[in-house]
């Protein structure tokens, strides 16, 4: 008998542990549509901006006071945002056909960083009907006069406020760069969050030489990107009560698998769709179960958390020591410093 794939997920029952994350694949109905086909057990929409609620508050704003567009400045401030998925309102929308058409659950994300207006979306997701709510806080820390705490504490008052708006199950999305992950974790769990989802991928902006101007960049990952997700789950996943749910670097079966092993409840995959389109999904998932019935697994419950740092008889290879050891090796490996540099990669510009 093949292995039962099945997952619990803030409560949610699963039929399996690959859910398609928020990505533009998620943000039309037959982008959903093709994920469910090919085998997502529940489907993370592609985000709703509280920069897109707020464009969308100052453009009603204007019109209503000046009866005409005299704030043309509001639709310079981002120039495309009208175009970039739907706006507020066509969101919801989409929410309520997203649960008519599908029969996986339906997961809403906001993306936001400021406590504000926009946080009054997770109560109208709820009420279109999402199953459940993805909050993604992606804040960069650039004033110097701003400490990690007080930081922290926006992340917690945050998730406090929004998850006091709902009733639906509330997972937080956050980058890996706290200086104290596994408190944030603790933290973030009273506040209210029903799922920690780690992590978000950040982008960087560039500099084009040839413009001269600072550019963004949109990469997709790599299956080695997982590695840090791999790590944090295995440390939190056995210290918080909620559910874990990986994300970044998730492309392959071996990845999943790895994944479930160090304590995630679902894994998420964004690139690797972006990439191979959603049909991935179903050879991710038969890899999967041929990898369970090969190695004799029963089900996915049956792994989940099995090499985590709880259930490891080396918990320290989780932490520092790892690093030291690490490198000990590579250098006794390779003794001899030509080694490192005989490769002759092409200098760049050469
Ligand atoms: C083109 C693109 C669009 C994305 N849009 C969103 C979004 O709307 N909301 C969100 O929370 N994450 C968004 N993400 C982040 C992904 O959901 C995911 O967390 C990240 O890409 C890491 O996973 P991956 O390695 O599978 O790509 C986006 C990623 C990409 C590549």
């Amino acid at each position: 008998m093949s292995a039962d794939l099945r997952t619990t997920y803030m409560g949610m029952e699963l039929a399996n542990p690959l859910v398609a994350g928020a990505s533009p694949l998620s943000g039309t109905i037959d982008g959903l549509l093709a994920l469910e086909e090919a085998g997502a057990s529940a489907i993370v929409l592609q985000s709703l901006f509280e920069e897109q609620v707020e464009h969308h508050e100052l453009s009603v704003h204007s019109i209503l006071e000046a009866g005409t567009d005299s704030f043309p400045e509001i639709h310079n401030f981002f120039p495309g945002l009208d175009d970039y998925n739907t706006g507020p309102e066509s969101y919801l929308q989409m929410v309520e056909e997203a649960k008519r058409q599908l029969s996986v659950p339906v997961i809403a994300s906001l993306n936001g960083v400021s406590r504000g207006g926009w946080i009054r979306y997770a109560r109208l997701l709820e009420e279109a009907g999402a199953d459940a709510l993805e909050l993604n806080i992606y804040f960069v820390a650039a004033d110097p006069r701003v400490t990690s705490s007080e930081v922290e504490a926006r992340y917690v008052d945050l998730v406090g406020e929004v998850a006091s708006t709902i009733s639906i199950p509330l997972a937080v999305k956050v980058g890996p760069y706290f200086s104290a992950m596994a408190n944030m974790a603790q933290r973030l769990t009273v506040a209210g969050a029903s799922g920690l989802v780690l992590f978000n991928r950040f982008l960087y902006p560039n500099i084009s030489l040839p413009s001269m101007k600072v550019v963004p960049t949109l990469s997709l990952s790599s299956s080695y990107e997982s590695l840090m997700p791999l790590r944090w789950i295995a440390i939190i996943s056995s210290q918080v009560k909620i559910s874990v749910a990986a994300s970044t670097g998730v492309h392959t079966a071996q990845d999943v698998v790895k994944l479930l092993m160090a304590g995630a409840d679902v894994t998420m995959m964004a690139s690797a769709l972006l990439r191979r389109g959603p049909a991935h999904l179903q050879l991710v998932l038969r890899a999967v179960r041929s990898w369970l019935d090969e190695h004799e697994y029963e089900s996915v419950a049956q792994l989940k958390g099995s090499m985590s740092q709880a259930s490891s008889p080396h918990p320290e290879a989780f932490e520092r020591a790892n690093y030291m050891r690490t490198l000990v090796d590579f250098t006794v490996a390779s003794p001899d410093p030509r080694h490192f540099y005989a490769r002759r990669d092409p200098i760049p510009w050469d």
